[in-house]
């Protein structure tokens, strides 16, 4: 039983009594334990990236912060970080050449990364667009892109792992994967149509989780752990693409907004995976509201926090794997 669950048991809203990342951090003793340990964020420019990068400042580690626009991370985060335990790293996640420009100037300033945080993400966009090497664009955003940044920083990830402190990779996936699974091999840029807005969200939510665990499967043993999450419900940036009278609906449903977290509570989750001894030596799970996830129904419910029947599947993560591999142009995969 987690020691939040009776927190989660009847929310009541943003700021209620679910614990903040920055909680997580007390609760788990880690305030100024991390000095020496490397981190790298995704996505800090807005909504819990920034608040996950505030609650593990406090933790004393170095911490690499990307973002597709650095100013406004920047912007969002001067007041809040040491300048000589940050840095700003530029990485737009809709082009491999970036991510390929920004791993290789993390590992210029360093060679031992200890976690990974793969959070950036988009939502929902409406029609089919596509990222500058021609994938999908939420496939390609959400999943490709940072299922390259992960291949090109492992060597660093396996250097800095220790019997006292394993290495860890984090993926922010959400409850919406709980809408469908991957496609085949041959479609995950929709190249046979029907391209929907929330299909290919879901399939790259499925994705986040499934590169987690295989993560788990293959460098586990060699003390490189990955989890996924859900965060909860949080109102941020990651909505602009839902229509305004949407939007309009959700905020007057009473029930709906009882369970949103505000980002502070949002980035808890992923702290915990981060930082917290449950996860010291262990991964391949999925997790929701600090705690790992319930077997739930297959009801296509897209705000559930248990698992579903496709959450876990070793068929489909080796299929979606060496895909990825073929697909980012590496295949040296040790
Ligand atoms: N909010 C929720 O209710 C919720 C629920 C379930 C899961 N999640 C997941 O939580 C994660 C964080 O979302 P959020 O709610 O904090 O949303 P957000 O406020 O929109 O933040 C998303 C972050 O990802 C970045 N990003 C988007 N496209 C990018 C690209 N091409 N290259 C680099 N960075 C890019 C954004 O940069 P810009 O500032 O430049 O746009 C921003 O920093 C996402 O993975 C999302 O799927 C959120």
């Amino acid at each position: 039983m987690s020691r939040y669950a009776a927190a989660h048991a009847s929310p009541q809203g943003a700021g209620d009594s679910r614990p903040t990342a920055l909680q997580i951090v007390k609760d788990e003793g880690m305030e100024g334990k991390l000095k020496g340990k490397v981190i790298v964020i995704t996505g800090t420019s807005s909504g819990i990236g920034i608040e996950t990068a505030r609650a593990l400042s406090t933790t004393g580690a170095t911490l690499y912060l990307t973002a597709r626009n650095v100013i406004k991370a920047k912007a969002a985060l001067a007041d809040i970080l040491e300048p000589s335990l940050t840095e700003f790293i530029e990485l737009d996640l809709e082009s491999f050449d970036s991510v390929r420009t920004a791993a290789r100037t993390i590992l210029a300033k360093t060679d031992k990364v200890n976690i990974l945080i793969n959070n950036a993400g988009i939502m929902a966009v409406p029609d089919l667009q596509f990222t500058k090497d021609g994938h999908e664009l939420q496939f390609g955003t959400n999943h490709l892109s940072h299922f390259l940044l992960f291949q090109l920083l492992k060597p660093a990830l396996l250097a800095a792992s220790t019997a006292e402190f394993h290495s860890r990779v984090v993926n922010v996936s959400s409850s919406a994967h709980r809408l469908n699974g991957i496609n085949e091999s041959d479609n995950y840029d929709f190249q046979k149509g029907g391209y929907n807005a929330w299909v290919s969200y879901g399939q790259s939510k499925t994705a986040n989780i499934y590169m987690a665990s295989e993560i788990e499967r293959r460098y586990g043993s060699r003390g490189l752990h990955a989890t996924s999450l859900h965060p909860g419900g949080i109102a941020t940036g990651l909505s602009k693409y839902i229509p305004e009278a949407e939007i309009v609906a959700m905020l007057e449903n009473e029930t709906l907004i009882k369970t949103l977290k505000s980002p502070e509570q949002g980035a808890a989750t992923t702290v915990w995976a981060a930082i917290g001894k449950e996860w010291e030596n262990k991964g391949g799970k999925y997790l929701a509201n600090c705690a790992e996830t319930n077997s739930g129904n297959d009801d296509g419910n897209i705000s559930g926090t248990d698992y579903v029947s496709h959450t876990y599947n070793a068929e489909s993560e080796a299929r979606l794997w060496e895909d990825s591999l073929k697909i980012v142009g590496l295949t040296d995969d040790q």
